[in-house]
């Protein structure tokens, strides 16, 4: 019988981040081509020419959109390593579920368009792997196409994310016309050949110095001293700095037509570190060996109209899961039965019996979750907690109805405790106008769309004066009320928000009353 410690040897937990049409869904794709998962032909990711999506889309609004806005997690076979792959949300605005991803993850692997480089969201992305200390490797993609000099977009990693960029392969031929890699390990040249749309594998074929020299011609000659001169000046992997996120394993491929696919999950499979003893609350690290333990990184409700349920996502931290088992409950320590334990292949759903740290379940109906929980056996466990994420955006919430307030308070509460936006409640308007606080615009068609469809409450959303929010605690609070253009809001769980309507009126407070307290979030937003 193998222990957790073993099993953990054999996954890799990891989420893929990018800017939106860089190639996260066709990466995703590829992955489980080669990963055996969508048996021999790729295409069921994102819907494409007419057919139906498989995967991602579970809710309507993502159906109307053709978008994925919640996070799926794909698990599938590859080498002798189990891989969890943690879909992070695809749309075009930022959204807090992604940090929670990123909290469930041991690595990343960054997308980066060879056309683009490193574009806005990328580096909102990557500042949240280097807060949390989150390893990553970086693949280039769309080399295929025409785009920026190889070693270019090695300049940019290093100027934009201050980041040294190691290359494990060096491309062979230019963006748009790409032959092959070379493999800094072994120096061995491998060349792709195209599929019909990557439908299918890439055929390769290793090709020696020679043929190459004479069948690439200047091509060859170009990657050559490219790579070789990577190799004069330390560019090589180098796994201490890659964990420290101080360097970052580079791959150049084509998820498109497959090329680099195959090097890339070698990359996660080789570099990725396995799941460790994770750290707690209180410093300390619960081991492998342990009784199980997991994390609650995410809570999501109406993902099946068919079952009305809600789902709490737990990436497994310690020991070995058992469906039916007794768990714990971290913040209410609550007892509850784990019979309804699923994995999610998108839309698919299948009982999952055992799981093992690295591993991600979905426990169905467990409603004392909520996201950043513990749930464990034993010891009782508590992690530390999830990174708070400062709003930018604040509309005040009211349903149009007020025969539906019942309703409204109702999905208010659900969605906020998904995380699906945060709200917050003044001292006199309470439940009766609370105000939505997001990063992205898309958090507020969701939970409009949301508030509708599932809890029968149509909402008007009005815009808020205010723009940037700082916690601040109740003694602050009294003196922060009094003053002008600035307000003060509570969350659920307490915390205290106070919101101005500028930075500049906000500097001013600080800079007149330093005794109050206006402390700044994790992931403050506008690093742009
Ligand atoms: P995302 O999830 O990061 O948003 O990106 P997605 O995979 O949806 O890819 C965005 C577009 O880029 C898609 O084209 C996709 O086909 C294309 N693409 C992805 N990888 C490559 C690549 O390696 N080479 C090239 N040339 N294109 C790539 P689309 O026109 O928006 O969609 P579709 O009609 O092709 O599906």
């Amino acid at each position: 019988m193998s222990s957790p410690r073993e099993e953990a040897a054999k996954r890799r937990t990891f989420a893929i981040i990018s800017h939106p049409d860089a190639g996260k869904t066709t990466l995703t794709e590829k992955f489980l081509l080669y990963g055996g998962a969508l048996g021999k032909e790729a295409g069921t990711v994102k819907a494409r020419e007419g057919r139906r999506s498989a995967t991602s889309d579970w809710m309507d609004l993502e159906q109307q959109r053709g978008i994925s806005i919640t996070s799926t997690v794909l698990q599938f076979d590859y080498r002798d390593c189990t891989i969890n792959l943690l879909d992070t949300p695809g749309h075009r605005d930022f959204s807090e579920d992604t940090y929670r991803v990123l909290a469930a993850a041991d690595a990343a692997v960054m997308v980066l368009d060879a056309a683009k480089g490193i574009e806005p969201q990328t580096l909102k992305l990557f500042e949240v792997c280097r807060e949390r200390e989150i390893p990553f490797l970086t693949f280039i993609n769309k080399f295929d196409r025409p785009g920026v000099a190889p070693l270019e977009l090695l300049d940019q990693i290093e100027t934009t994310l201050v980041v040294e960029p190691t290359p494990v392969t060096w491309p062979v031929g230019i963006p748009g016309d790409f032959r092959g890699v070379i493999h800094q390990d072994t120096g061995v040249y491998t060349r792709f050949e195209r599929t019909a749309r990557g439908s299918t594998m890439a055929p390769e074929e290793e090709v020696d110095a020679e043929r190459a020299a004479s069948e690439e011609g200047e091509s060859w000659d170009t990657a050559q001293e490219e790579a070789e001169l990577l190799r004069e000046v330390g560019r090589v992997v180098d796994q201490k700095t890659f964990l420290g996120c101080e360097s970052t394993p580079v791959f150049f491929g084509s998820a498109l037509t497959n090329f680099g696919v195959r090097f890339l999950l070698d990359g996660v499979i080789d570099l990725v570190p396995s799941p460790a003893p994770r750290v707690l609350a209180d410093g300390s690290r619960r081991g492998l060996d342990e009784p199980f333990s997991g994390l609650v990184f995410k809570v999501q409700a109406g993902m099946d109209k068919a079952h009305r349920d809600r789902i709490a996502f737990v990436r497994v931290c310690s020991g070995k899961f058992e469906r039916g088992m007794m768990a714990y409950a971290g913040r209410t320590g609550r007892q509850f039965s784990t019979k309804y334990a699923q994995t999610m292949f998108g839309q698919d759903r299948d009982t999952v019996d055992v799981a093992w740290p690295g591993d991600v379940l979905g426990l169905v109906n467990a409603n004392d979750l909520r996201v950043g929980d513990a749930v464990y056996v034993g010891n009782e466990t508590e992690f530390p907690p999830l990174p708070a994420f400062a709003p930018e955006l604040f509309m005040r919430a009211r349903v149009k109805d007020t025969s539906k307030f019942k309703q409204f308070r109702k999905g208010i509460v659900q969605l906020d405790e998904e995380g699906a936006v945060q709200v917050l409640r003044d001292q006199d308007l309470g439940d009766q106008a609370p105000v939505l606080a997001a990063v992205g615009q898309m958090q507020f068609e969701v939970v409009t769309h949301r508030l509708e469809s599932e809890f029968g409450a149509e909402i008007e959303l009005n815009s808020t004066p205010y723009t940037i929010a700082r916690r601040t605690d109740a003694e602050s609070a009294a003196e922060l009320r009094a003053m002008q253009g600035v307000d003060v809001l509570e969350r659920a769980d307490g915390t205290r928000l106070a919101l101005f309507e500028s930075k500049y009126w906000m500097d001013r407070v600080v800079a007149d009353h330093p005794d109050l307290t206006l402390e700044r979030m994790v992931a403050e937003g506008g690093l742009f």
